[in-house]
């Protein structure tokens, strides 16, 4: 028996599909390895597995109904969303992804996921023309880049209905081992202890009470990085400039405004294992601040240089993160000048950005980078949601430190 997956809680959601049988022998495998499994049956899945067939596999009973009396007192929605560690749709059709894209609850299925914050894994099953079509391929993308589900399949193959494509369900085999492997990196990440810190946001530098320089940075980026970081299982800290975003969940948020502010928290939180210093800090400040509004006649402004604070990581002999990631704004030759910057600034990686381009960047859901490395790598990420890229770049991450 494998330890990993002993005693984990799964909640199998089985939806409509000629699949769903497959999901009877995916119960066997995780029984075997003494999984808990509580099964709910959707309407449509009851059309392909019987409740009877599903309660004696997993040994529970099977539920099915938002308003089922019988289960109300025991375990309603919100008892079933948190006892759980994972939530597993499958087969999840094209219908179902439509619903928990947009935030639709009128089942027990579909109520349950809105109410939890657990992750949920998709194993798609459905036609290949109804797999490729638009608008199953923006939910399908939208419950993957913005809410941070996973998928496993569907695959290529010879389809129920005859036809020949993508919309296959991944095999009950596959989907265990997809289930086992999601356990270990977790597991892994846990031992490590990983603590990380992030910076986000414009910074403020004031002239006097009610003037100051900042950018229009909104801090997007580097709060999706620090909750892609949470999800994981790392200890994180957000230190955030004046931004108007939620606080994500399981995220320490210390909320600041000028950049000496958020170098004294930064110093405050050290040591951590990674630090991604997303924040658009402001290269400069005034010389001097005046406590009282200056006058127009009166102006004159100096600036000199703030302190560095992806500087400051990178060179911290004593207590240097394992990782410093830096992120670069660029508006011309992105690769050269952030190159430049990996090395001026000693950081192991730099997400380059060209924010030149209103489509990506300062305030849009959207962005395109690169992510370089001191080694000489680059990756390339076309452009995305700015969930997505943090996604891709919290896994490369955890792959760093878990290899
Ligand atoms: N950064 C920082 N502290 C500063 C300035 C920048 O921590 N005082 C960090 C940013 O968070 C980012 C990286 O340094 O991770 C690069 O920022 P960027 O604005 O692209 O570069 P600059 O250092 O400001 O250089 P330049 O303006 O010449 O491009």
């Amino acid at each position: 028996m494998d330890k990993i997956l002993n005693k984990k809680k799964i909640i199998l959601i089985i939806g409509g599909g000629i699949a769903a049988y497959k999901s009877l022998d995916l119960i066997r495998l995780l029984k075997k390895q003494e999984c808990e499994i509580k099964v709910v049956l959707t309407e449509s899945g009851k059309k392909f597995v019987t409740p009877l067939s599903v309660t004696s596999l997993s040994q529970n009973k099977v539920y099915q109904d938002i308003f089922d009396s019988e289960n109300e007192a025991e375990m309603d929605h919100i008892s079933l969303s948190r006892w759980c560690d994972i939530i597993l749709f499958a087969p999840i059709t094209a219908n179902s992804m439509a619903k928990l894209a947009s935030g639709k609850a009128d089942d027990l299925a579909s109520t349950l996921i809105l109410a939890s914050n657990k992750q949920v894994i998709l194993a798609p099953a459905m036609n290949v023309r109804m797999w490729h079509h638009k608008s199953t391929q923006i939910n399908f993308h939208k419950l993957l880049d913005d809410f941070g589900y996973l998928n496993i399949g569907p695959f290529i193959g010879e389809m129920a209905c005859g036809e020949y494509g993508e919309g296959i369900m991944a095999s009950p085999n596959e989907i265990f081992e997809f289930i086992k492997e999601y356990f270990t990196e977790r597991n892994l990440v846990k031992n490590l202890n990983l603590k990380a810190l992030v910076t986000a946001g414009p910074t403020k530098e004031y002239l006097d009470p009610i003037r100051f320089i900042t950018n229009n940075s909104t801090g997007k980026q580097g709060y999706e990085i620090a909750r892609s970081l949470a999800k994981f299982g790392v200890d994180t800290t957000l230190i955030s400039g004046p931004s108007k975003l939620k606080k994500p969940e399981n995220v320490n948020i210390i909320r600041v405004e000028t950049t000496n502010q958020m170098f004294d928290e930064t110093k405050k939180i050290l040591p951590v294992d990674i630090a991604v210093c997303a924040a658009a800090v402001s290269d400069f400040k005034p010389e001097k601040y005046e406590k009282n509004k200056i006058k127009k006649d009166t102006i004159n402004l100096n600036l000199k240089r703030n302190v560095d604070i992806l500087e400051f990581l990178s060179k911290n002999n004593q207590q240097r993160p394992k990782l410093v990631v830096g992120f670069a704004a660029e508006t011309e030759n992105l690769e050269e000048f952030s190159r430049k910057k990996i090395h001026s600034k000693y950081c192991d990686w730099i997400v380059a950005n060209d924010v030149s381009n209103p489509e990506i960047g300062f305030g849009s859901d959207y962005n395109e980078v690169s992510i370089i490395m001191k080694s000489g790598g680059l990756e390339k990420l076309e452009k995305n949601t700015k969930s997505y890229v943090a996604n891709t770049l919290v896994n490369k991450i955890i792959n760093h430190f878990v290899q």
